[in-house]
């Protein structure tokens, strides 16, 4: 199983492209399901999630090509409305053919996806959901079917704005008769794109990035072409290692998406200058504790707790960081106390007191983000470190690794058997 190895300290510097966003392609992808026609989509970003997104259009029948960042979808030969249990737990994201598909077809078969790595994340309020727009549900060996005729308009009001209940809704209100509106939706930029990309499918939904959307059905939708937009947690990701470890500049990227970011590392001490697609980073020369709370978009993001917590551990005293999203999303703490940080958690908040240095350590991943923030711990760390099951890394960063190297990083993947 490949690890990724990382002699620490060296400083960075250079610039980096940041890649497409994993999670606006995802839904994007299973958006193009509901036309008869080939949609192409730019730069995706090679990852193993879209790689198994891709697999998922095939096994419904959807014809794909995927060369150079752009990827091409046929949803003509659509013909086969369920995602299986094997790709479903390997992704949640799969989770995104529910809407369009029962829209399409007036039945679907979803695996209902299970626990993931730091507890449950139910699909209720899609369902409830799916269910107010008038369709049937029934859950049986694992799998929740949906049905319903046509799809009818209805007002749906969300207890959390979910992310990907918004964007399934959306899909599903999409090409209902009459119209729905959403209340407390995401605002998330991933589900703006996706709403703006329906629009040039044909469909009509208003209030986009607010927290109310309306959709009016309209009878069909038809291929489009989209570009996806840069992903803000990729960016975010390389600016946090930048805060410590030198001057570095993200290109392709939106400094709008991450304000709440920035924010942070300046009160922090690091130096923030934008342009209209960049961002350079000059690192802190005493870097401070600052507190985090996350929330949901314009928030301080989730996916980019993880990585905080990894730059807290040598901030100049203590930190409280919050996750008010998810719960119980803390498996990084006990792999970054490996590296000799000083962090306690209490439900859903870490107590990071900063230490002189991190040592490097043989750790493991436990997901996407927690990966992320064991890489910037050992780039962080003096001496060696060894990332272990870092396929959780592949699901969403593009090359992370060649990345950090261009950047004067100490960091390879070794892929020798055992
Ligand atoms: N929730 C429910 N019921 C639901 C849906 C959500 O209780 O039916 C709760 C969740 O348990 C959680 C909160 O609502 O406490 C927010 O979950 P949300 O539905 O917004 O998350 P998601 O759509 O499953 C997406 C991203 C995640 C990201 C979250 C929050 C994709 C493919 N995934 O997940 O990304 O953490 O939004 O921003 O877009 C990642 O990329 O590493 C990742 C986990």
């Amino acid at each position: 199983m490949d690890k990724i190895i990382i002699e620490g300290q060296n400083p960075l510097s250079g610039t980096v492209s940041i890649s497409g966003a994993k999670n606006a392609v995802l839904p994007i992808m299973t958006a193009a399901l509901m036309a008869d026609g080939i949609s192409r989509i730019d730069r995706v970003p090679d990852l193993r999630d879209t790689r198994t997104m891709i697999k998922l259009m095939e096994i419904v029948g959807a014809k794909c090509s995927f060369e150079k960042g752009s990827l091409k979808i046929d949803g003509s030969s659509v013909d086969n409305p369920e995602a299986p249990y094997d790709l479903v737990k390997t992704m949640r994201a799969s989770f995104y053919v529910l809407g369009p598909l029962l829209a399409r077809f007036g039945s679907v078969k979803v695996s209902l996806p299970g626990g993931c790595a730091w507890g449950p994340r139910p699909v209720d309020f899609h369902l409830k959901g799916l269910e107010k727009l008038g369709a049937k549900i029934t859950l049986s060996s694992g799998y929740i079917m949906a049905e319903a005729k046509r799809l009818k308009g209805a007002k749906i009001s969300f207890e959390f704005p979910s992310v990907g209940a918004t964007g399934n809704i959306v899909m599903a209100a999409a090409t209902a008769e009459g119209t729905t509106v959403i209340e407390n939706a995401a605002r998330e930029p991933e589900i703006v794109q996706l709403c703006e990309y329906l629009n040039t499918m044909g469909a009509s939904i208003q209030g986009i990035g607010s927290t109310r959307i309306i959709i009016d059905g309209v009878d069909s939708l038809h291929a489009a072409d989209i570009e996806v937009i840069p992903d803000r947690i990729e960016a975010g990701t390389f600016l946090i290692a930048g805060g410590l470890l030198g001057e570095i500049e993200l290109t392709n990227v939106n400094p709008s998406h991450l304000d709440s970011l920035l924010l942070k590392l300046k009160e922090a001490g690091c130096g923030i200058h934008t342009s209209a697609n960049s961002i350079r980073i000059n690192p802190a020369d005493n870097l401070k504790p600052v507190d985090m709370t996350t929330a949901v978009y314009p928030g301080f993001a989730t996916d980019l707790q993880a990585q905080w917590v990894a730059l807290m551990t040598v901030a100049s005293g203590s930190s409280v960081i919050t996750d008010t999203v998810y719960h119980d999303r803390f498996s990084h703490i006990p792999e970054l106390n490996r590296f000799g940080a000083n962090i306690k958690s209490d439900n859903n908040t870490a107590f990071v007191r900063g230490v002189n240095e991190l040592i490097g350590a043989p750790v493991m991943s436990t997901d996407i983000r927690a990966s992320a923030s064991l890489i910037i711990a050992g780039l962080i760390a003096k001496g060696q470190t060894t990332v272990s099951r870092i396929y959780h890394i592949d699901r969403g960063y593009e090359k992370i690794e060649e990345k950090f190297r261009a950047l004067g990083a100490n960091i390879i993947r070794d892929n020798s058997p055992g």
